[in-house]
């Protein structure tokens, strides 16, 4: 495999993936910082209630599927620059407010206390809530010089971000995933919950960076089957992880949803069988990207990373 960004050369071994993924994590850890409202900045206690949870260690797979997509149509990791950073403070709100006692009531997140336990209730609502304004913000201020072109591209794929993150997808799925606490939950209604609540913002993120790229639009539905596989796969590994893993590879509390009586791929269906839905969906995945050929190399990638995963 070529390195994604000239001719086919040889093989891409572990560490072109690894030094790959590195350098483009941070490229997004600073970008974030740029965009970001200083700690001494007024409110103080918000803004460093915002930095603490962004910056406590996440792995940042979205705004990384992000530059993937863009790149593995042809197009740049420049591209991507808002969107890669909308993700990354949206996902984040969305597990601080995940994190909150009226809901999964969490104490551990990326190997720290949660927001909620160090900032407390009220202004881990708020910064989660300002994660998610700030995100819309950065995106309706794109770099200058963009043409009306990428404008629009970009237009297109914050309005995709938006309804990913809606009452009908992220939003939507947590409600549910909530209201099947302690109740039994079919097989479809599961996958359901699965898809909207973790899928839908994953598969926005393949989408949006495809989209930024300049996908045409076989490239674009190639993409889109990825993002839908290796956005059901990514919740059906967290819940195999809650499951087998400890604490401190997590970076949050191991075990949390079988006490908590969660509606999981363990739950409904086991623990073999959540494994070999994981591995048939990273299948169907790559199978989705072919097509792409030596470009989707860091599509490719991060779908085997998302389900061989241990944290
Ligand atoms: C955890 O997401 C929440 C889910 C949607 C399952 P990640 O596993 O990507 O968490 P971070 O960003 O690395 O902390
Ligand atoms: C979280 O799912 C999904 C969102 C935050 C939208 P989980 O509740 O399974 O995530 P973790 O296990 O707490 O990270
Ligand atoms: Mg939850
Ligand atoms: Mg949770
Ligand atoms: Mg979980």
């Amino acid at each position: 495999m070529s390195n994604g960004r000239g001719d086919p050369g040889p093989p891409a071994r572990e560490t072109d993936l690894k030094s790959a993924l590195d350098e483009h994590r941070q490229w997004v850890e600073a970008e974030l910082s740029r965009v970001l409202p200083e700690e001494n900045v007024w409110p103080e206690n918000l803004h460093r209630a915002m930095r603490y949870s962004l910056f406590a260690g996440g792995k940042r797979i979205r705004p990384l599927l992000v530059i993937a997509a863009s790149e593995a149509v042809g197009g740049s990791r420049e591209d991507t620059r808002p969107l890669a950073c909308a993700v990354e403070m949206i996902h984040t709100y969305s597990l601080i407010h995940d994190d909150l006692p009226a809901m999964d009531d969490d104490d551990l997140r990326r190997g720290k206390p949660t927001c909620h336990r160090v900032f407390g209730e009220a202004m881990a609502i708020l910064a989660g809530d300002a994660l998610l304004t700030h995100a819309f913000q950065v995106l309706a201020e794109p770099p200058q010089g963009w043409d009306g072109v990428r404008l629009e591209r970009l237009l297109r794929a914050t309005g995709e971000l938006a309804v990913a993150c809606g009452s009908e997808a992220l939003i939507g799925g947590q409600v549910a995933d909530l209201e099947a606490e302690g109740r039994g939950v079919g097989a479809a209604g599961l996958e359901r919950i699965h898809r909207s609540k973790t899928g839908a913002l994953l598969e926005a993120c393949v989408r949006g960076g495809a989209i930024l790229g300049g996908a045409a639009e076989p490239q674009l539905e190639s993409v889109t089957r990825y993002g839908q596989s290796i956005g059901l796969a990514f919740q059906v590994v967290d819940d195999i992880l809650d499951e087998t893993e400890a604490s401190e590879q997590l970076g949050k509390t191991a075990g949390k949803d079988r006490t908590a009586g969660k509606a999981t791929y363990v739950s409904v269906h086991g623990l073999e069988q959540a494994r070999a839905t994981a591995a048939r969906l990273l299948g169907e995945a790559l199978a989705a990207i072919r097509s792409l050929g030596q470009r989707g190399w860091l599509l490719e990638g991060l779908a085997r990373l998302i389900v061989e995963r241990h944290g």
